[in-house]
């Protein structure tokens, strides 16, 4: 067993059954059933320290986005360090993967922080640290909090563990990153993130109440969010550009204002990503990009500010009506980045079976596709999420186009794309279509290419 430098408890019920997630072993609890490689919705949870393996797809884009911010040096300059808090870590699986799989050519620049209210949690968190440290050692003096003291936290190897509430690690000092993972709704970390970011950061969100932010608890959805939904197959894009707004909003309150960089209605949970900033000037812009959608008799929707009385009840709002990636770092979310990180080595699986990982040839098989999966349709999607798009669901276009059968998507797309529009299709459970075609020239390549028009 390798082990690290902090003398740590064992937990009641360590080690459990080792897994593997994009190249980190993780621990799981025993009583915790072994995961699929495709798990979807939200899993059935066995108390602290339960590891949602549906999540895996959002921590693998999150490594690529803390990657990618440090390649390609859009949060700070390339001598810098960045401090990156996970203020909900749980067993620490995240923060693991961001010290695992983040290339080692950056890693010194990292400082990393992981914060979780559950003692059980967080021994487990350490404990799989511990055992398997990363590769390279890391090792900086401790930071400096806000109030000028030090902190009095021990290292383990390049991870600071805190066992505060999240409102208070996020508040003590100033991070380039904060991560927000919290059960449910995130809307009560909101504030204490928003100002524990420095005047520059990332601030990554996960909400798991989908059914107040799509509406389909419309009570809920007005007390959390001040908002009215309606739920059709717009309720996920919704879903998506509420939080966004709530996040914009409160950000405001604050001089702040946000850039959407990645933002994903994922199965059973919203996940956004955005470039927070300190400006006053910037932050009163924003409320040009809140608006409501207003759904049309000519057009599936449109956005305006404000509906008019007569609208108010086809409309659903008030949310993001803004573009909802960034072209650049999104475009860069592929296969071949996905696997060039996460993938282990046949080497490293070799030295994992040795520290009790269980890998057939399937499961390395099907951990490629579940990579893949995590980004697929992105890049392809990045330049129309970045602008103004029509989003299109394909199941309801063969009631607008007069036709008998929707036609195959990639058929479609191909034929807008062929007629010199952008066509792509965005990651969802659902056939989503994404344009910058005007609505009546889908219209037509549906009718062409539906399969009732032979
Ligand atoms: C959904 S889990 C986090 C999952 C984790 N990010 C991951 O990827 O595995 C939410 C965590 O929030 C912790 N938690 C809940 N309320 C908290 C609070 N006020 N402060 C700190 N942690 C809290 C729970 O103990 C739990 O571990």
């Amino acid at each position: 067993m390798a082990g690290g430098k902090v003398d740590q408890k064992t937990p009641p019920g360590w080690p459990g059954q080792v897994w593997l997630e994009g190249k980190t072993l993780v621990h799981l609890l025993d009583e915790q059933t072994r995961p699929t490689h495709m798990p979807r919705g939200p899993a059935k949870r066995t108390g602290p320290g339960f590891l949602n393996p549906a999540m895996a797809p959002a921590r693998t884009r999150s490594v690529l986005l803390l990657n990618d911010a440090m390649q390609y040096d859009w949060l700070v300059r390339e001598d810098q360090s960045i401090r990156v808090l996970d203020a909900l870590c749980a067993t620490g699986v995240r923060i693991r993967r961001w010290r695992n799989e983040v290339p080692s050519s950056v890693q010194q620049r990292l400082r990393i922080t992981a914060n979780d209210l559950d003692q059980f949690a967080l021994d487990w968190a350490k404990a799989s640290h511990a055992m398997h440290p990363p590769t390279q050692s890391i090792e900086h003096e401790p930071e400096d909090d806000r109030y000028g003291s030090t902190s009095e936290q021990v290292f383990d190897n390049g991870l600071d563990f805190r066992n505060k509430d999240a409102r208070i690690a996020m508040i003590e000092s100033g991070y380039q990153w904060i991560d927000l993972d919290p059960f449910g709704s995130p809307v009560q970390f909101l504030d204490a993130a928003l100002q524990g970011l420095s005047r520059t950061g990332v601030l990554e969100i996960t909400a798991t109440d989908t059914a107040a932010l799509t509406g389909s608890s419309a009570s809920s959805q007005a007390r959390r969010y001040g908002a009215k939904g309606i739920v059709d197959v717009y309720a996920h894009d919704d879903a998506v550009r509420l939080l966004l707004a709530t996040v914009a909003t409160s950000a405001a309150r604050l001089d702040k204002s946000i850039t959407p960089l990645m933002a994903l209605f994922d199965g059973h949970h919203v996940r956004i990503s955005c470039l927070v900033k300190t400006s006053r000037e910037k932050a009163s812009e924003i409320s040009r990009l809140i608006g409501w959608r207003v759904r049309e008799q000519d057009i599936p929707y449109r956005f305006v500010q404000h509906p008019t009385p007569e609208q108010v009840e086809r409309a659903s709002g008030p949310m993001w009506i803004g573009p909802l990636w960034d072209k650049e770092i999104a475009g860069r979310m592929t296969e071949q980045k996905v696997l060039e990180l996460c993938q282990p080595s046949q080497q490293e699986l070799e030295q994992m079976m040795q520290q009790g990982l269980e890998w057939s040839d399937d499961d390395i098989e099907y951990s490629a596709r579940e990579l893949k999966r995590s980004v697929r349709y992105i890049s392809d999607a990045a330049d129309l999420m970045s602008r103004e798009h029509l989003l299109l669901n394909l199941d309801s276009l063969p009631r607008w186009a007069g036709v008998g059968g929707a036609p195959k998507l990639e058929k479609l797309i191909s034929s807008l794309i062929s007629s010199g529009h952008c066509a792509a299709r965005l990651p969802d459970l659902e056939p989503l279509l994404v344009t910058d075609a005007p609505f009546d020239t889908v219209l037509e390549h549906v009718r062409k290419t539906s399969p009732s028009s032979k």
